[in-house]
C-alpha cells in the first residue's frame, strides 16, 4: 500500500489546524443558533409580518416599497419586528404611544447603525451618547441661538436667489421641467458653508463641489444597503465585497472635503490672515465654537472629535434641509390651490420678496401649514435608532429586555391611518390652530422629540421658508406626471430619480 503524506508528522499541524477551525465554526453556529432562539424568545408578544426563514424581511426592506409598508403599519398599528436574515432582527415602532415611552428615556444611540454611518458623520453630536453628548450638545447649542439665526436669513435669502436665477435660465433656454432636487442640494450646501463655516465656495455655480455631493449618494446608498444585508454587517466581509471597496474610495472623499474646511480656517487663524469673511462677523460661528472648545477639564476638543462635529453638521445641516425643500415645492406643485393660497399669502407680505425679515416669517400660517403637512407626509429622517439598555414595557404592557435594537419609524408614524385620517392626502389644515390641539403629541415629530431632538430645527424651517416663498413669488409650479418620484429610504428620505417640477404658465 502507498504511504500518503497525511501519515507523515508534517501532517499534525493541519489536522490540529482543522480540528480548530472546526470547532470555532461549530462554536459561532452554537452562538447564532442561541441567538436566534432568544431573538424569537424576546419577539414573541410582538406579531411579525410574514417572513422568509433564512432571508427575513431583507428583501421587502430592500425593494423601498412604501405601499407594502403602508399595508403592514395598517396590520401592525403599534410595532412588529422585521428580521435582517435568520439571526438579526430590528425592533419598529408606528405608535406614538411607543414612541413616546422611548423618547422620554435615555437609551443610547444603536451602535450597529453608527458604525455603518460613522464614515459619515463620525463620533459627532448625532452618534455621541452619555456624558459626552451632553457636554458637546451644552457647548454647541449657543451656535443656533435665535440672534444667530437671525443674522443667516439675509444669507439664505442670497442663496435662494442665486439658484432661482439658475433656474430662470433654464427656463429661459428650454420650455422644459427641472431637477430640483440637486439645485436645491447645492443651494443648501452653499447656505450651511456661509452660515456654519463662514465660508464662500460659490459651489452653486461652479462644479467643484460634486464629487462631495455624489459621494454622500454613494455613501448613503451603501450604508442603507449593509444595514440590511445580514452578510454586509460582517466587517470583513463587507471590506472585501466590491461594495466596501467603493465606501473606503468615498470615504477619502468626504474626509478630504471636511478636512480642507478644518484646516483652511485654522491656517487663517494661525496666519491672522482671514481668507473667509471671519473679519465681518460679529457672532461666533459653528466652526469657532468647536475649534475653541473647552471640556471640562479645560482640554481642547481633540483633532477627531474636531473632524466628527464638523461632518456631522456639515451632513445634518444640508442633506435633510434639502430634502423637505424638495418635497415642500413637489407637495405644492401637486397642489396648486394651497401654492396660490401660500403664494398670496407671500405676496401680500413680502412685496417683490426684496428683503426678508425674521418677523415677516413669522406671519406665513398658510406656508407654515403647507410645510408641516409635507414634513409629515416625506420625513426627511425617516427612522432614528435606539438600542435598549434596559428593558422595556409599553403603555399596553408589553415589555422588551435589554439589548434589543428599536426602530422609530417616523415615516410610519405620519402615516399611521390610526391617528391620520385619509394619511395619503396632502391636508395643510390638519395643522391650523384648531386641528393641531387634537394630534397627539407624538404622531408628528419630523425633528425627533425628547432630550434628543434636532438641535438645527430652527434653522432648518427658517431655510424652508425662505426658500418656498421666494420661490413661490418668481415661479409658478406644476407637477410633471412622466417622471413620479421614486422613493428610497436612505439617511435621508429622497427620490432616486430626483425631484421633477414643471414650469406653470410662466414665471411669475
Ligand atoms: C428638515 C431638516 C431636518 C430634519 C428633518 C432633521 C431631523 C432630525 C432628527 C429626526 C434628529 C434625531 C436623530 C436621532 O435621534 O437619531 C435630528 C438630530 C440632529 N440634527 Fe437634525 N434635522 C434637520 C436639520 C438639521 C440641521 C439644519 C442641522 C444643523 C445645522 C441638524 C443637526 C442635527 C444634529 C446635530 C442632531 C443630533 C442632536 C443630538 O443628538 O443632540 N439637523 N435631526
Amino acid at each position: 500500500m502507498e504511504f500518503s503524506w497525511l501519515e507523515t508528522r508534517w501532517a499534525r499541524p493541519f489536522y490540529l489546524a482543522f480540528v480548530f477551525c472546526l470547532a470555532l465554526g461549530l462554536l459561532q453556529a452554537i452562538k447564532l443558533y442561541l441567538r436566534r432562539q432568544r431573538l424569537l424568545r424576546d419577539l414573541r408578544p410582538f406579531p411579525t409580518p410574514p417572513t422568509h426563514w433564512f432571508f427575513g424581511h431583507q428583501k421587502f426592506i430592500q425593494d423601498d416599497n412604501m405601499e407594502k409598508l403602508e399595508e403592514i403599519i395598517e396590520k401592525y398599528p403599534r410595532a412588529f419586528p422585521l428580521w435582517i436574515g435568520p439571526f438579526q432582527a430590528f425592533f419598529y415602532i408606528c405608535d406614538p404611544d411607543y414612541a413616546k415611552t422611548v423618547l422620554n428615556r435615555t437609551d443610547p444611540k444603536s451602535q450597529y447603525v453608527q458604525k455603518f454611518l460613522s464614515p459619515l458623520i463620525g463620533k459627532g453630536l448625532v452618534a455621541l451618547d452619555g456624558p459626552k453628548w451632553f457636554q458637546h450638545r451644552r457647548l454647541l447649542t449657543p451656535a443656533f441661538h435665535f440672534n444667530i439665526l437671525k443674522a443667516y436669513i439675509e444669507v439664505m435669502t442670497h442663496s435662494v436667489k442665486t439658484m432661482l436665477d439658475k433656474w430662470e435660465k433654464v427656463c429661459s433656454t428650454r420650455d422644459t421641467t427641472v431637477e430640483v432636487y440637486k439645485h436645491i442640494n447645492l443651494m443648501s450646501l452653499d447656505i450651511i458653508m456661509k452660515c456654519t463655516f463662514s465660508k464662500e465656495t460659490n459651489c452653486q455655480t461652479n462644479s467643484t463641489h460634486d464629487p462631495y455631493e455624489k459621494a454622500i449618494f454613494e455613501v448613503s446608498r451603501i450604508v442603507f444597503q449593509r444595514l440590511y444585508s445580514f452578510l454586509h454587517h460582517s466587517d470583513i466581509i463587507f471590506k472585501l465585497s466590491p461594495q466596501g471597496h467603493r465606501f473606503q474610495k468615498l470615504n477619502q472623499v468626504l474626509y478630504q472635503y471636511t478636512d480642507t474646511i478644518i484646516q483652511d480656517r485654522k491656517k487663517s487663524l494661525q496666519t491672522g490672515v482671514k481668507q473667509d469673511n471671519t473679519q465681518k462677523r460679529k457672532y461666533q460661528d459653528f466652526l469657532d465654537i468647536v475649534l475653541s472648545a473647552k471640556d471640562e477639564n479645560g482640554s481642547s476638543f481633540s483633532d477627531t472629535d474636531v473632524h466628527s462635529e464638523v461632518s456631522t453638521f456639515l451632513l445634518a445641516g444640508h442633506d435633510s434641509v434639502a430634502a423637505s425643500i424638495s418635497w415642500v415645492l413637489y407637495c405644492l406643485a401637486q397642489n396648486p390651490e394651497h401654492q396660490e393660497r401660500c403664494r398670496e399669502e407671500v405676496r401680500g407680505i413680502l412685496g417683490d420678496g426684496s428683503s426678508i425679515t425674521w418677523e415677516h416669517l413669522s406671519q406665513m400660517p398658510y406656508t407654515t401649514m403647507c410645510i408641516k403637512e409635507c414634513l409629515r407626509l416625506y420625513p426627511p429622517a425617516p427612522n432614528i435608532s435606539r438600542l435598549l439598555d434596559k428593558p422595556i414595557t409599553f403603555p399596553d404592557g408589553r415589555s422588551l429586555p435589554a439589548g434589543i435594537t428599536l426602530f422609530i419609524n417616523i415615516w410610519a408614524l405620519h402615516h399611521n391611518p390610526y391617528f391620520w385620517e385619509d394619511p395619503e392626502v396632502f391636508n395643510p389644515l390638519r395643522f391650523s390652530r384648531e386641528n393641531s390641539e387634537k394630534i397627539h403629541p407624538y404622531a408628528f415629530i419630523p425633528f425627533s422629540a425628547g432630550s434628543r431632538n434636532c438641535i438645527g430645527q430652527h434653522f432648518a424651517i427658517i431655510e424652508c421658508k425662505v426658500a418656498v416663498a421666494l420661490t413661490l413669488l418668481r415661479f409658478e409650479l406644476a407637477s410633471d406626471h412622466s417622471r413620479p418620484p421614486q422613493l428610497v429610504r436612505r439617511v435621508v428620505l429622497k427620490s432616486n430619480n430626483g425631484v421633477h417640477i414643471g414650469r406653470g404658465k410662466g414665471n411669475r
